[in-house]
């Protein structure tokens, strides 16, 4: 893999800011989008901004075909048996919520989390608690890879929803082993993939998961829209929570007969731009492939690693070994606030992200005010590894 190469697909990486270079670290918020992906909107814009499914002219017969191929590229990608396992939604918070309130969980069903959950895979079940009585069970990150925490508390559980690949620090969970577990105790395994799916080969197939959800704008993608995938036979029981236009087949003024999934899922006129630009970039992807990115993004995380715990005012949050921790340098620095080292580094163009990156569970039952988190993607080079490990030195002598 060649990022020197790849950087070229890149417009800010090739512009930069302000006269200076772009030192882009925020990878795991969201990534850069190559021009591949840029044209590939424009082009629905420019040439076809039309509707699917509904309009039977050539410009609509196109919206139809383009937005299916999205949906067979993104199928592919991640191994679904079929098309029709992509429900399009905004973003792997709508995924998340979508199984929600569409699984119809009812008082006393059980929902096992782990206890660094993003926000987006807390927050629906904390609401499904107060409002329909489910019950929560939080099992504790499996640090040492022991699943005897997970083995008990699936016991009697309805669903298992996890985070595949912690956006807090890297580290992930053994998913494939979590589902067994899970669906020997008859449960069913939701995995918020955001965090892993940009990053690592996914077969939804050999991992067995029921649902898995993930957001176009961290994969290279546009904002705006995600995926949830779903196993066809549970898409086909489960009821839409946004219904309307496109998720029916036929009205009458006091009945409807719903469409089949994915379609039922999808109610109104969708991002059709957005699910263009995703299979733009799940092909670019492709082309590099995840492996060679999973690998680029350990080694900067090596370089980075080796040198920071150098200094022992720098904790890492997680392992120290930056294998078990991907593309991800989450950091704190003994008596400096972590939002004074990401505004020190913004004045050098080199940014990252500074708080509780939507983890504050986690941080607030530790009594942890917030990390700096530095992530990389397939554009990032060591030359920039290099600049942030300088960078990152100065503040402390500055501050220091
Ligand atoms: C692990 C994880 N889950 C869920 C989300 C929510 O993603 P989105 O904002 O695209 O819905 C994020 C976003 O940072 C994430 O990192």
């Amino acid at each position: 893999m060649n990022p020197e190469k790849l950087r070229e697909d890149f417009p800010i990486l090739v512009n930069g800011l302000n006269g200076k270079p772009v030192i882009y670290f925020d990878n795991a918020c969201v990534t850069l989008k190559p021009r591949q992906v840029i044209e590939a909107m424009n082009e629905y814009y420019e040439n076809f901004p039309a509707c699917h499914g509904r309009s039977s002219h050539k410009l609509g017969l196109k919206v139809t075909e383009e937005y299916e191929k999205s949906r067979k590229t993104v199928a592919e990608f991640i191994r679904a048996k079929k098309p029709a396992e992509i429900v399009f939604v905004r973003n792997t918070t709508e995924a998340i919520n979508l199984v929600a309130n569409s699984l119809e969980l009812k008082k006393g069903d059980v929902v096992v989390t782990t206890d660094k959950e993003h926000n987006s895979n807390l927050v629906p079940w904390l609401f499904l608690e107060k409002r329909r009585g489910i019950k929560r069970r939080i099992v504790p990150w499996p640090e040492d890879g022991n699943l005897d925490d997970f083995t008990e508390a699936v016991k009697g559980a309805t669903l298992v929803s996890i985070v595949h690949t912690s956006n807090l620090d890297g580290t992930s969970l053994p998913v494939k082993e979590i589902v067994k577990i899970s669906h020997d105790a008859g449960a069913l395994v939701l995995v918020d993939g955001a965090q892993s799916v940009p990053h690592k080969e996914t077969d939804v197939r050999k991992l067995d998961v029921d649902f898995l959800a993930f957001s176009g704008h961290k994969m290279l993608g546009p904002s705006g829209i995600g995926c949830l995938y779903g196993r066809y036979e549970l898409l086909e029981r489960m009821e839409p929570f946004l219904v309307g236009g496109d998720t029916v087949d036929d009205t009458t003024y006091s009945s409807c007969r719903l469409s089949k999934p994915p379609e039922k899922f999808e109610a109104g006129l969708q991002n059709y731009a957005g699910a263009i630009g995703l299979a733009a970039a799940v092909k670019y992807l492709k082309r590099v492939g995840l492996e060679r990115v999973e690998k680029h993004e350990k080694t900067l995380n090596r370089i980075i690693t080796e040198s920071l715990l150098q200094h022992e005012q720098i904790s890492v949050i997680g392992p120290e070994d930056p294998d078990k921790r991907g593309g991800i340098f989450s950091f704190t620095i003994k008596g400096i606030h972590p939002h004074d080292i990401s505004a020190f580094l913004d004045e050098e163009n080199i940014f990252i992200r500074s708080g509780a990156h939507c983890v504050h569970s986690w941080f607030n039952s530790r009594g942890i005010e917030g990390s700096a988190r530095a992530s990389f993607y397939l554009y990032n080079t060591k030359e920039e590894a290099e600049k942030f490990i300088e960078a990152v030195e100065k503040i402390m002598k500055i501050f220091g």
